[in-house]
Formats: structure tokens, C-alpha cells, sequence
């Protein structure tokens, strides 16, 4: 199984690939962290675009085009935020990468970027969101259509020595 899973780490805005994934709240309307900072550098294209989806309930995600962007797509889910585990929080933030690269798959695009889920404001601690990041990518690579390369993006290097530990 080629190997679908890359590391890079930097700023996800700044990525030239097919979707970047968003780490949104339910209202879809922006945010701070990785969320204002896709917001920013997309342009107010992508708020009034987002503001005809609805919201986006927890662990599910909505596809949308990237307008300034150099990705095409923004791909937003909706972390758990982390209430120390025994709430769902890990199918939670499985079911965003599941449900992320699905529609990635649905759209035939190749290249997808992750930043790392929950990880800030909603605190989930940044080990065990690692592994189920990592097994999540690595159970839709048993048929990942046209998706040909996951990047998984730390912003920081700590988030990048957690996933090598885990590679
Ligand atoms: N590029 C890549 N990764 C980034 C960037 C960036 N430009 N900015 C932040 N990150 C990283 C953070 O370091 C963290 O590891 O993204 C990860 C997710 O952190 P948050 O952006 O805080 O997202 P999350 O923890 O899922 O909380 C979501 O925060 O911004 C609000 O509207 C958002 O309410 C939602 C909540």
C-alpha cells in the first residue's frame, strides 16, 4: 500500500492542493486559530459561501470552493471539544477524518491537507488526537478512490515529533 500519508508543517493557508481541511465550529461563519486564518486568506468569498450550508454539526464536513486560496476546496468539519474523553470525543474527531476524506473522495480530489483537529481551542491533547488521526487515514487507505496524497500539516513542532513518534 503506497504510503498516502505525508507530514509537513508551516501554515495550511499557504498549501497548493486540491482541499485543506478546516477546523470550524458549528456555525461555519469563522473563528480564530486555523479557522480564521483560512477565512483570511480566502477572502469574504468563502464566509458568504459557507453562510448558505446551514452549519455543520460535530464530526461531520461540508465541502466548499477556496476562492483566494491556492487549495481549490475547503473541506470544513467540526472538531469534538475535548471534555476528557469519556464523551465521544475520539469517534468524534474520527468520524471528522472519515467524513472529510469521503467527500474529498466524492469529488475526485487527489491532494488533501489536515491541520490538526481540535487540537487548540477545543483542547484535545495533541498524542491522542495523533493516533486517531493517523488510524483514521490509514483505514480509508484500504480504498481511497482518487485520494492520492494526506497531508497531515503541524503548525509547530510539537505536533510534528508527536506524529513521527506514531509513524
Ligand atoms: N496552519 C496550520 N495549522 C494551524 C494554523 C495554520 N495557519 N493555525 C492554527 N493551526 C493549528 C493549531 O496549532 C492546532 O494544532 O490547528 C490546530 C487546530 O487548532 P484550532 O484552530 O484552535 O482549532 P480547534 O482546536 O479545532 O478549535 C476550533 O476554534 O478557531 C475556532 O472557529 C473555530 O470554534 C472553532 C475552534
Amino acid at each position: 500500500m503506497n504510503n498516502l500519508i505525508e507530514l509537513t508543517s508551516g501554515d495550511i493557508t499557504r498549501l497548493d492542493v486540491d482541499a485543506i481541511v478546516n477546523a470550524a465550529n458549528n456555525s461555519l461563519l469563522g473563528g480564530g486559530g486555523v479557522d480564521g486564518a483560512i477565512h483570511r486568506a480566502a477572502g469574504p468569498e468563502l464566509l458568504a459561501e459557507c453562510r448558505t450550508l446551514g452549519g455543520c454539526e460535530t464530526g461531520t464536513a461540508k465541502i466548499t470552493k477556496g476562492y483566494a486560496l491556492p487549495a481549490r476546496h475547503v473541506i470544513h468539519t467540526v472538531g469534538p471539544v475535548w471534555h476528557g474523553g469519556n464523551g465521544g470525543e475520539q469517534e468524534l474527531l474520527a468520524s471528522c477524518y472519515r467524513q472529510s476524506l469521503l467527500l474529498a473522495k466524492q469529488h475526485a480530489l487527489r491532494t488533501v491537507a489536515f491541520p490538526a483537529i481540535s487540537c487548540g481551542v477545543y483542547g484535545y491533547p495533541l498524542q491522542a488526537a495523533a493516533q486517531v488521526a493517523i488510524r483514521s487515514v490509514r483505514e480509508f487507505a484500504t480504498d481511497p478512490g482518487s485520494v492520492e496524497k494526506v497531508y497531515l500539516v503541524c503548525f509547530g513542532d510539537e505536533m510534528l515529533e508527536v506524529y513521527h513518534g506514531l509513524l
